[in-house]
């Protein structure tokens, strides 16, 4: 028995706007019910305004695929199109309180569906939503990567981007892909080590020197967390059109600012957390903490 939260609880047990929609603007369907997992989304949305009036769902699931459902419904309600192409899994497993990592493709399944009944409106009425391209199955570059489940190396691209996944078992929690046969866990690794390669991890002989941190003057320190922020964090946030500044060192506490579009993503508190504090523990020292300031 999986252990859920009372939240994941209540709405699995009493799932708010379950059924469809008859006249919807937009729907989808993702997943697959041999597979275990299936989501049918339906909208209603007003084609003057592009705001979402109302949103059902179908799911055949687990608990944690029915509320992730139900509370993306709840999500998406009022938001404009545009503002909802930008609601990732992140989102459902935030609003929720947690997810078993395990069940993280279910939170997955919803961001899937969405995207896709969104990327399905903004077809029909001219509308450009880059967050829902790589979803539209008519725009869809990706390879399929894991056969038993049809997911792309787009899609696996997507997710480890998303939630910073760094783990080979983390992508078949959050995909399902490597999660029957595994004749793709090796190309499931290969594209985490490219993405490592270019986004997190630099060349061996670029790495700062490994330093005894604790044993350095607190000017020293600041130095070294500036040089590490500048070469290991400030590129990767570059890259997504954002970045970072550091505002204090407070004895282990670091104290930044995101700057650009992580400065409003939903994802920043993970991005401090994982991206920013993960590398300064790597590099210097696992006592330091990451605060926004
Ligand atoms: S091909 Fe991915 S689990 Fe079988």
């Amino acid at each position: 028995m999986w252990d859920y939260n009372n939240k994941v609880m209540d709405y699995f047990l009493n799932p708010r706007n379950v059924g469809e929609i008859a006249d919807a603007d937009a729907e989808a369907e993702v997943g697959n019910m041999t597979c275990g997992d299936a989501l049918r989304i339906f909208l209603k949305i007003d084609e003057k305004t592009h705001k979402i009036l109302d949103a059902k769902f179908k799911t055949f699931g687990c608990a944690s695929a029915i509320a992730s459902s139900s509370i993306l419904t709840e999500i998406v309600i009022g938001m404009t199109v545009e503002e909802a192409a930008r609601v990732t899994n992140r989102d459902i497993v935030d609003r929720l309180g947690e997810l078993p990592e395990e069940k993280m493709h279910c939170s997955v399944m919803g961001m899937e569906a969405l995207q896709a009944a969104l990327g399905e409106y903004a077809k029909k009425h001219g509308l450009s939503l880059p967050e829902v391209k790589n979803d539209d199955p008519d725009d869809h570059e990706g390879r399929i990567v894991c056969k038993c489940f049809g997911v792309t190396d787009a899609k696996i691209r997507k997710v480890v981007r998303l939630n910073h996944l760094t783990t080979v078992a983390q992508v078949t929690e959050y995909t399902k892909a490597g999660g029957a046969c595994g004749t793709c866990l090796d190309q499931i690794q290969q594209i985490l080590d490219e993405m490592n390669n270019t986004v997190h991890a630099p060349a061996e002989a670029e790495k700062p020197q490994t330093v005894d941190f604790d044993a350095l003057s607190p000017v020293k320190k600041a130095l070294k967390v500036q040089e590490v922020i500048d070469k290991e964090i400030k590129p990767a946030l570059e890259r997504d059109g954002g970045s970072i500044e550091l505002i204090d060192l407070d004895g282990d506490v670091v104290k930044v600012t995101l700057r650009g579009v992580c400065a409003t993503c939903p994802n920043s508190k993970l991005t401090l957390r994982k991206l920013v504090q993960g590398k300064l523990h790597e590099f210097l020292s696992d006592r330091l903490t990451v605060e926004e300031a």
